[in-house]
């Protein structure tokens, strides 16, 4: 069986979330049993000689209503798995992938048609059997793959809803599409083109990264305006959890922690502590040390640490905080952490750092509002670092509160918010400093987290179980 695999971002070429990661680790994980290519857009931030990335094959244009953009085509290796980049003027020359401090690029819908309407072309270049997209920068590549390769069998991926790809009507005669498509049973969304209704209406799977949240998207509260849409296709939607690359992820041989360890000998964690808190500038290193990593939204809980900040930074703990995103959540933090000695603040993104953060905290702050996946709580697993979270999405699959019964299905467990509000999470974070003051317990649901199996197997057979079902319809 043939694969071509297609994201706007991959780890380590080009990465703003957890899509990056898992368009990594997915593939690599696919390989050991099928054919895989992945692809995705040459940026021209992305550095060539780093990573290897030469020219490849012949070039080729796509058309766009009568407009003619012309493609080169490179390849690189990302542990293996041969990687397609697509390069294209105005869809890769831009400092970032998908906007800047104005917002989002305006001009999106052409950048991703073009790139969609090249992932059609290379499929069949390449001869696949399964074109898989993730997100909604590939989901055109469905509509038009129905329209034109209709034996050609499509899967999308829904990695956040909250992100859909809507423009203006325009776009309809921009990209060239076939206005029998603008209809609400297709890419017309309250008079708008919605890109990620093109992946869900035209594919033949379409699969979300966990069980939960292909559930909680069918209701309103979840369904970011596409429940209605969603429960109409719901015949072919599929939670399948994601899972990370346990070799990038492995305490006993991560080259960024200075101490290794493992499940059973936690001494190398409690030595990364120590060193950290010494860079960092804590001064009560006994204290429990918390760490949030990502990015500054809504949906990731920080408005709610925020809020709760005063009452947390009252408590004998250290809270280490890494990530970028809305600004005003950055420089509140940054305000905060001026005038307190247990705030640390790294506005960024750094892999090698937060790898650090991970092997020596304590506990993962995890406030979700809502959570597709995430993968940080699988990252904290295998680092021995409990979660403390909000059970929503993936969440739910993979992290149960430790007080709770034993759920057969449920290998993480940490300490729940049970209340999503600032109450809710002070005592969630009282109650993780119980749970740390008993050292034995403590120590023993650290070793037993990183006995769980979060790496992608399970899940690629479950992949490749789908690729099978669809293929022989
Ligand atoms: C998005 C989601 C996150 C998920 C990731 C990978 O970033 O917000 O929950 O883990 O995609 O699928």
């Amino acid at each position: 069986m043939k694969l071509l695999f297609a994201a706007a971002e991959i780890y380590p070429y080009a990465k703003t979330g957890g899509l990056a990661d898992v368009a990594q680790a997915l593939p690599k994980a696919l390989s050991h049993t099928i054919e895989v290519r992945s692809v995705m857009p040459l940026y021209r931030f992305i550095d060539r000689k780093k990573f290897k990335i030469t020219p490849h094959g012949n070039s080729f244009s796509v058309t766009l209503a009568k407009r003619r953009y012309r493609i080169s085509l490179h390849r690189g290796f990302n542990q293996g798995v041969e990687t397609l980049f697509i390069y294209e003027r105005t869809l890769c020359n831009r400092p970032t992938p998908y906007g800047d401090k104005n917002g989002d690029y305006p001009d999106n819908n052409l950048r991703f048609g073009i790139f969609s309407k090249a992932l059609v072309k290379i499929a069949q270049m390449y001869g696949v059997d399964i074109l898989h997209l993730n997100d909604w920068h590939t989901a055109l590549a469905a509509l038009w793959t129905r329209e034109s390769l209709p034996y050609f069998r499509t899967v999308f991926t829904i990695h956040n809803l909250a992100f859909q790809g809507l423009f203006p009507r325009e776009t309809v005669a921009r990209l060239g599409l076939s206005s029998a498509h603008f209809t609400p049973e297709g890419i017309e969304y309250w008079g708008q083109v919605n890109c990620m209704k093109a992946g869900i209406a035209y594919s033949d799977l379409v699969t979300t990264v966990s069980p939960h949240y292909a559930e909680e998207i069918l209701h309103p509260q979840f369904g970011c305006g596409l429940d209605g849409f969603l429960r109409l296709h719901k015949h072919k939607l599929l939670g399948i959890l994601n899972g990370i690359d346990t070799a990038l992820f492995d305490p006993q041989h991560d080259p960024a922690l200075p101490h290794h360890y493992s499940a059973d000998s936690l001494q190398g964690k409690k030595q990364n502590k120590e060193t950290l808190c010494r860079e960092l500038g804590f001064t009560q290193t006994d204290a429990p040390l918390f760490i949030f990593i990502g990015r500054f939204t809504q949906q990731k809980g920080l408005d709610l640490i925020i809020e709760t900040l005063p009452a947390l930074l009252n408590t004998k703990l250290n809270l280490a905080v890494i990530g970028e995103g809305d600004p005003d959540m950055g420089s509140k933090l940054k305000e905060v952490a001026g005038k307190s000695d247990n705030l640390w603040l790294f506005q960024g993104y750094d892999e090698t750092l937060s790898h650090k953060l991970y092997a020596a905290a304590d506990f993962l702050l995890m406030p979700s509002s809502f959570e597709p996946c995430g993968l940080n709580q699988l990252i904290a697993l295998r680092y021995g670092t409990i979660p403390v979270v909000h059970r929503v999405g993936g969440i739910h699959d993979t992290v149960a509160d430790y007080e709770d019964d034993f759920s057969p299905d449920i290998c993480g467990r940490g300490v729940a918010i049970r209340e999503y509000d600032t109450r809710g999470l002070i005592e969630a974070v009282h109650r993780a400093i119980q749970l740390y003051n008993t050292a034995e317990t403590f120590a023993e649901l650290s070793g037993e987290n990183m006995q769980c199996d979060v790496s992608f197997e399970k899940s690629a057979k479950r992949y490749l179980e789908c690729y099978d079902e669809i293929l022989n319809r």
